[in-house]
């Protein structure tokens, strides 16, 4: 079965087809970080609007990179929720009137259980039921995949998400945006010992995170530096900022693996690209004799590819959506 998958919501434009929810047939995607990186973050706005000026011709590469036209395809499928609600609009109007015009059936895709099934590109035997770390710009949560199409969350943030807060914490260092990204790749040698950040207690729910203590510790730590007179030394902080961050989701991922003794974690989201987080989950897992599996980083971020991916299973569960489909800005993972 031939999916063509559309992502965008947020400031990623993608399209692509996907055979059999496993083999990428291809994968366009048009990245807005240069003009978002002149403001330090995605303007809303603007990436609405590049995504109707671009989404025709990423439409028309994939089925090209693909070597198929629209009667070699057997359904569409589309990010509907959740995300920038202008964004997601115009990724969900093209959609619908592509399903409109071919006749295919219209499949609605959650941006998170997409995440997660990235690895199914990666992992060609990876089934559920397994334990999922999401990490991404605005969620952080742990889920038990107890099917395709069936979650349970076990833990999610209560303030701010793992990568909103390494992105805060880049911006401070004066670091460009995507911060998170960029910390990674100018720290990742830094010492990470260097400086402190509190580990946060959530009192009753031991899955829930919290980040923006540590948030509020990185504004003190560079406030005080500055009245002080002294310099921050960047890589040493930044290394010190994610082995914090990471610390806290090892921690909780560990006792999840322990209550729920699921023996399979996947990492999930644009942080799972992040070279410290792989790292330590690996040990981890190794540790804990864990089958860990992680999205190649080219499917980390917001892709199409892994939209193909779920939709297929959306599509098998009898998940298909009329010309009524809306885009939803918030909604939760175990909603369809
Ligand atoms: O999943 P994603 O592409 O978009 C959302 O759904 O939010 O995640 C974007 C987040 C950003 O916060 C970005 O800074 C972060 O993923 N990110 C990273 C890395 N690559 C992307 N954070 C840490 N290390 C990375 N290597
Ligand atoms: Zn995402």
């Amino acid at each position: 079965m031939n999916i063509l998958a559309i992502e965008s919501s947020c400031d990623d434009t993608g399209v692509a087809i996907v055979k059999d929810g496993r083999e990428v047939l291809s994968n366009v995607v048009a990245s807005q970080v240069p003009e978002h990186i002149l403001y330090g973050g995605v303007v809303p706005e603007i990436a609405s609007r590049r995504h109707c000026e671009s989404i025709s011709a990423v439409c028309q590469k994939a089925l090209d990179d693909a070597g198929l036209t629209l009667k070699d395809l057997d359904a569409i499928a589309v990010t509907y929720a959740p995300g920038l609600i202008g964004a997601l609009l115009v990724g969900v109007n093209f959609a619908k009137g592509l399903s409109y015009s071919t006749g295919l059936p219209l499949i609605p895709v959650h941006h998170l259980r997409s995440h997660v099934a990235s690895n199914f590109l990666s992992h060609p035997g990876l089934e559920p039921p397994f334990l999922a770390l999401i990490v991404s710009g605005g969620h952080t949560h742990l889920v038990q995949v107890k099917d395709y199409t069936d979650y349970i969350v076990i833990g999610r943030t209560r303030d701010d998400a793992a990568g909103e807060a390494m992105d805060k914490a880049a911006r401070l260092l004066g670091l460009p945006y995507p911060g998170g990204l960029n910390m990674d790749k100018r720290c990742a040698g830094g010492d990470p010992k260097a400086y402190h950040f509190p580990q946060p207690r959530v009192d009753d729910n031991d899955f829930d995170f919290s980040f923006s203590g540590m948030k509020t510790a990185a504004i003190n730590l560079i406030h005080n530096a500055e009245q002080k007179g002294e310099t921050i030394n960047v890589e040493d902080f930044g290394a010190s900022f994610m082995h914090s961050v990471v610390k806290i989701l090892c921690k909780k991922t560990e006792l999840a693996l322990k209550l729920t003794g699921e023996k399979t974690l996947v990492l999930a989201g644009g942080v799972s690209a992040n070279s410290v987080l792989r790292r330590e989950m690996e040990a981890l897992c190794k540790r804990r004799r864990v089958k860990l599996c992680m999205p190649e980083l080219r499917y980390c971020g917001d892709n199409a590819a892994m939209v193909g991916a779920q939709g297929y299973y959306e599509y098998l569960s009898g998940n298909v959506a009329d010309l009524k489909l809306n885009a939803i800005a918030s909604l939760d993972i175990d909603n369809k």
